[in-house]
């Protein structure tokens, strides 16, 4: 007799996961999103020299960095949330917000996590189209909310798409939101965004939307992936209180922590990555534009393209993955007929354009 599991396992969509991790380190490793460059040699450091401590829980307050996280951004302690990875709080704020009848907004395509919000609480899924140009329909969005309305996605730069939202617009809709409803704006790419202006101007938001998180991780601009670090700087102190409340008291691991502080003191090294990504992807873009391809205007670490005919999106994944190169097919993310590359190394884009060439 097979085992009998919850409802809500057969509701939750299975997350789609990168394949080519074994595949060794000649393969051009551009679908997750990661950083091509390694993490700073003192946030590796720090990590090793936190092992030595590890017969000890972590501080469950997490006081070195959340008071880093703190003190960076001008916001209290209390308002400072972190996670195993940005998705862990994410999953949390889907338990300590949304229930069987709540419903939750959303632009679609966006992050892959985000209908598992929905599945695993039983509440409703509201998907909004992106417009024409892959990018977030606010307008439409704000028309969705309604009394049950608990929880508000937006994605900033939007992943897949690449496609972002200046300050002005995001803080245009914030105004239309109540305030019983929690917004997320899902800032995973924003040290990449030009639209932003810097990560430090959403902050400002917060001072004037209590139910508002801005979400961010280590795992993409500074290069910890791995380790698995995300925080949220949240408007009002419930909003982080709900998350704690609701998992493990222990979430994040000393090492990692340690990483994540040391890798935030180093802010003219993320620039200088930052500002090779921009580059290479400007790089990226026109060249699939030269090979007549549709192309988002990207303000993230990746790029989105269309590809000419739906038909030949498997045909091109699997020619490139022949050649070396392994992407992110737009059918896996909501969006068949497209595809999703992250900007590499110099020499890992010239591959993927050569590529691109021979089988477009
Ligand atoms: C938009 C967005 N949000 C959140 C995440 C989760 O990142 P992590 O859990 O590594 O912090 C990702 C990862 O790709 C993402 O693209």
């Amino acid at each position: 007799m097979p085992i009998e599991f919850g409802e809500r396992i057969r509701r939750i969509p299975a997350y789609p996961l990168a394949a080519g991790y074994d595949l060794g380190e000649e393969v051009a490793m551009l679908a997750s999103n990661e950083s091509c460059f390694e993490p700073h040699p003192d946030a590796i450091a720090a990590a090793h020299e936190a092992l030595s401590g590890v017969n000890r829980y972590p501080d469950p307050a997490y006081q070195p960095l959340r008071t880093a996280l703190a003190d960076r951004y001008g916001i209290p302690f209390a308002r400072v949330v972190l996670g195993n990875g940005s998705c862990d709080i994410l999953l949390c704020a889907g338990e300590a917000l949304l229930e069987p009848g709540a419903e939750v907004v959303y632009a679609w395509p966006s992050f892959s996590v985000y209908p598992h919000l929905a599945a695993a609480s039983g509440a409703r899924a509201v998907e909004v189209p992106l417009d024409s140009e892959e990018r977030h329909d606010l307008d439409a969005m704000a028309a969705e909310i309604t009394v049950a309305t608990r929880l508000v996605l937006v994605c900033n730069p939007n992943n897949p798409t690449s496609t972002s939202l200046g300050l002005d617009e995001v803080e245009a809709f914030l105004a239309r939101v109540p305030r019983h409803c929690a917004v997320i704006l899902d800032e995973a790419y924003c040290e990449f965004a030009l639209a932003l202006g810097d990560p430090y101007a959403s902050v400002a938001l917060l001072r004037r939307h209590p139910n508002l998180m801005l979400l961010r991780t280590f795992s993409k601009a500074y290069g910890l992936a791995g380790l698995r670090v995300g925080y949220g700087l949240c408007g009002s102190e419930e909003l982080r209180a709900a998350i704690d409340q609701v998992r493990q008291p222990f979430y994040l691991n000393v090492p990692a922590q340690a990483a994540a502080v040391a890798a935030l003191a180093h802010q003219d090294e993320v620039e200088r990555r930052v500002a090779h990504t921009v580059a290479a992807r400007v790089a990226i873009t026109d060249g699939l534009r030269e090979l007549g391809l549709w192309v988002a205007d990207s303000d993230a670490n990746f790029v989105w393209t269309h590809l000419p005919d739906p038909e030949v999106e498997a045909e091109i994944v699997a020619g490139l993955r022949e050649r070396g190169v392994l992407v992110r097919a737009g059918t896996a993310l909501g969006r068949p007929g497209a595809l999703r590359v992250t900007v590499g190394t110099d020499a890992e884009n010239r591959r993927f354009l050569g590529a691109m060439g021979e089988l477009v």
